[in-house]
């Protein structure tokens, strides 16, 4: 407990120089070793091996008790990016834009409060900012937001900060899980977008998640950054069954196989979303989703079959699998 603030979860700072470092001590009880990497297509996998067992080290840690996901009949679902650019928030917008079209009432909120990219990929520009809301959800103590959120031609709503910068003192890790509560009173799903460390923001809101999306792709950085993510995760208690890991970008002939990411991950990936770089980047540069640029195309698939999967183990124990019945697959 010694590594988290007193405040909450979360590790102190995560701005100082001391991060990366704290964060292999919180794992292993100790610094890490420097392990000489000498990557190139033929050593990467085999390099992953031997990552993988050295960190099995953390098993015999003490686990803190996570807290008991939010309450409400909506669904939290926190994407997570532990290294930036594996194509999280490509896939937290297309995910909510296939909830929105099969009807789900849905919100995505920036959690990257300075640098979010939400609104760009959206094509939106916010009109309510999250510390507005967070503060609407504290004197509604944690009722229905009741003002109109911003809403994407998808049917998708948005919370983001935009450039307000001058309002985030007012968004407090005590604040978080009132304003999610609030979300969860009017939205069936909430997704979370912009987290990529284990600060008191991050943890506090990971805790309230039903589901942690990790989004890792085939390169041995990412790889590793996940490997550290998941084993975080343990450490805060979060069970098997919160935790997916989807392989984005994926190619079956890259490097980095499957297998190895499995075996370097200790868990199997839940999802893989193939790699299509032309489709995406034309959804992003126009603000849409994936579904609209090309409806049906195998991109588009994947990223319904991640909703899917995400709705349906949500769905299932409340309404009998109604994606499972959309995708023809039970
Ligand atoms: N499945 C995919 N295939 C090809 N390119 C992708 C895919 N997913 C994301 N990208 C690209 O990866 C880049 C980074 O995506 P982004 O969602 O901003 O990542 P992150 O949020 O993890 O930093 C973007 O240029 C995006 O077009
Ligand atoms: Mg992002």
């Amino acid at each position: 407990m010694s590594k988290f603030s007193s405040e909450g979860r979360g590790i102190q700072d995560p701005r100082s120089s001391t991060f990366i470092a704290n964060l292999d001590e919180l794992e292993s009880g100790q610094k890490a070793k420097k392990r000489p990497m000498q990557l190139n297509a033929q050593t990467c996998v085999l390099r992953l091996d031997e990552l993988t067992e050295a960190d099995q080290g953390v098993d015999g840690l003490p686990v803190e008790a996570a807290p008991q996901p939010m309450q409400v009949a909506s669904r939290m679902i926190v994407f997570f990016g532990p290294k930036g650019g594996t194509g999280t928030t490509s896939t937290a917008v297309n995910v909510g834009g296939a909830l929105a079209r099969f009807q789900r009432n849905t919100v995505l909120v920036d959690m990257d409060l300075q640098l979010g990219a939400v609104p760009v990929c959206l094509d939106m520009k916010p009109e309510r900012s999250i510390a507005e809301l967070v503060l609407e959800s504290v004197s509604n103590n944690g009722g229905p937001l009741q003002s109109g959120l911003d809403k994407h031609q998808s049917g998708l709503h948005m919370v983001a900060q935009s450039d307000r910068m001058e309002e985030l003192a007012e968004i407090t890790s005590a604040r978080l899980p009132g304003f999610f509560e609030a979300l969860g009173q009017s939205f069936e799903y909430v997704l979370v977008d912009g987290l990529r460390d284990f600060n008191d923001h991050a943890v506090t809101v990971m805790d309230l998640a039903h589901k942690v999306v990790l989004v890792c792709t085939q390169d041995v950085p990412s790889v590793r950054a996940s490997a550290r993510s998941l084993r975080l995760f343990r450490r805060l208690g979060y069970g098997p069954d919160r935790i997916k890991v989807v392989l984005n970008r994926y190619q079956k002939k890259a490097d980095v196989t499957l297998e190895a990411v499995h075996n370097a991950l200790g868990q199997p990936v839940d999802a893989v979303i193939r790699n299509d770089f032309r489709m995406m980047i034309l959804a992003l540069n126009h603000g849409v989703m994936v579904s609209d640029v090309k409806p049906g195309c195998g991109l588009a698939k994947d990223l319904d079959a991640l909703a899917a999967l995400l709705a349906d183990e949500n769905e299932a124990e409340r309404r009998g699998g109604f994606f499972s019945k959309l995708f023809g697959r039970g």
